[in-house]
């Protein structure tokens, strides 16, 4: 397309991390119009949506053709694991995201394990099971603590961290029985920090992303069963440039040169989540094939070039990269979830402040599990309903501003952590 002409984007998904995708992407100069499949009443206001579920990937096709999107710019691992990438490039459509083939690093654990042992990268010892019994001698053999992991996507809900033996084998009987997983993989206990590292790439060209780290567990002090993610920081303190250095030559260069040799060169967003270990040691926990969610929420928040032209020319692999500049303050996300996030969550709660919220300054509130009711209110409907977003001069800033917002949003039985940022 010549430079004159403005792009039509497509984003697929329908939380927090498409909310402030679309949001960047309608600042950039590039873009004129953004849809969003499905999307949600925060995305409506950025993007024109389309009633198309995530996974209705010929509906996705016929909607890209038709409207001749320009670039099509993928949230969620599903899509990704179902091939939605394949399937827009094999009618000429421009795409960012993995391959199928490719999103296995995220949908396999034991392929992802099989990817770094022949890369070289750190990560932590492990063994994998596809029958309870033997699963359980090993790690009686083990002890605790353990981690056991569901092999497949399980939505977050895969992973248990087991502090003791009787915990490691209700963990077993959970996986292979209620989630019906037929492989598990158990994996050492690493200590120390998490952060995620996440780069945009061509398969051989990366984009690295500010740094940033999420909070987990649901609960203030990290307690709780885990989440999909409380809030985050970008950068992160717990991070050195050095660090970042580390890691793009001894994970991102040598997992991309692995996955080319395979014929399976991965492109989109490649997110390493990482252990810093107190010995000075980082290892890899997993690879996630998309943009993280909140980390997103911060990251985007402090880009300060055009998105739409850095995943355009990435896209492309005759493009030259355009510059890449971040903004100096931080980031601070919080997430407010409904009541009973992560177990089951009620819903159908009305929202209200978020426009009040809104005016204080470098404060965004993205959506997630919100929905319009047939009066036009504004009512909980899912597990991480919102995320407020906030910039300050430094941590302890974007952390007041990110409450302050926080604080003047309500909906009945919200959780928020309280401990964001703070360490
Ligand atoms: P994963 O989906 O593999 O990243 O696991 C989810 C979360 O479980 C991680 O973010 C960590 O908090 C925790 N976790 C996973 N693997 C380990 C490990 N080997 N040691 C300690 N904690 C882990
Ligand atoms: N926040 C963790 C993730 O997106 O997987």
């Amino acid at each position: 397309m010549s430079t004159a002409e403005k792009m039509k984007v497509l984003v697929i998904g329908a939380g927090a991390r498409e909310h402030s995708l679309c949001w960047k992407l309608r600042r950039s100069a590039r873009v004129g119009t953004v849809y969003c499949a499905p999307g949600n009443p925060g995305i409506a206001r950025e993007a024109t949506l389309t009633p198309l579920k995530v996974d209705d990937l010929e509906g996705l096709l016929q909607f890209a053709l038709k409207q001749q999107i320009d670039l099509t710019v993928v949230g969620p691992e599903f899509p990704l694991t179902l091939g939605i990438v394949d399937l827009f490039r094999s009618h000429g459509l421009r795409i960012f995201g993995p391959s199928k083939a490719a999103a296995r690093i995220e949908g396999s654990k034991s392929f992802a394990k099989e990817v770094m042992l022949a890369a070289g990268v750190p990560t932590a010892r492990c063994a994998t099971f596809t029958n309870e019994r033997e699963a359980a001698d090993y790690v009686r053999q083990q002890g605790a603590p353990i981690v056991l992991k569901a092999d497949g996507l399980a939505a977050g809900k895969g992973v248990h961290v087991c502090m003791d033996l009787d915990q490691a084998l209700g963990a077993l009987t959970n996986l292979f029985g209620e989630l019906g997983s037929s492989t598990v993989v158990a994996e050492e206990f690493l200590h120390g920090v998490e952060v995620s590292y996440i780069v945009a790439t061509d398969g051989e060209r990366v984009v690295p992303c500010a740094s940033a780290h999420d909070y987990k567990r649901i609960f203030d002090g990290d307690l709780g069963p885990n989440t999909g993610g409380m809030g985050s920081v970008s950068p992160t303190p717990r991070f050195s440039l050095a660090q970042e250095q580390e890691v793009l030559e001894q994970v991102i260069a040598p997992v991309l040169s692995e996955m080319r040799s395979r014929g399976t060169p991965f492109s989109g967003f490649l997110y390493a989540g990482l252990m810093l270990q107190p010995d000075g040691k980082i290892s890899v926990l997993e690879f996630n094939a998309r943009m993280g969610d909140p980390e997103c929420q911060s990251i985007l928040r402090r880009l300060d070039s055009d998105l739409a032209e850095i995943l355009y020319s990435l896209s492309d692999r005759g493009a030259a990269l355009p510059p890449q500049r971040w903004r100096p303050e931080t980031a601070v996300c919080l997430v407010l979830a409904a009541d009973g996030y992560p177990g089951t969550v009620k819903n159908g709660d009305q929202i209200s402040g978020i426009a009040q919220a809104e005016e204080l300054p470098e404060v965004v509130v993205f959506h997630a599990g919100t929905r319009l009711d047939d009066s036009g209110h504004l009512l909980t409907s899912g597990g991480r309903v919102l995320t407020v977003s906030a910039l300050g001069m430094d941590l302890a800033e974007a952390r007041s501003r990110a409450y302050r917002a926080a604080d003047m949003i309500g909906f009945r039985g919200c959780q928020v952590r309280r401990d964001i940022a703070k360490n």
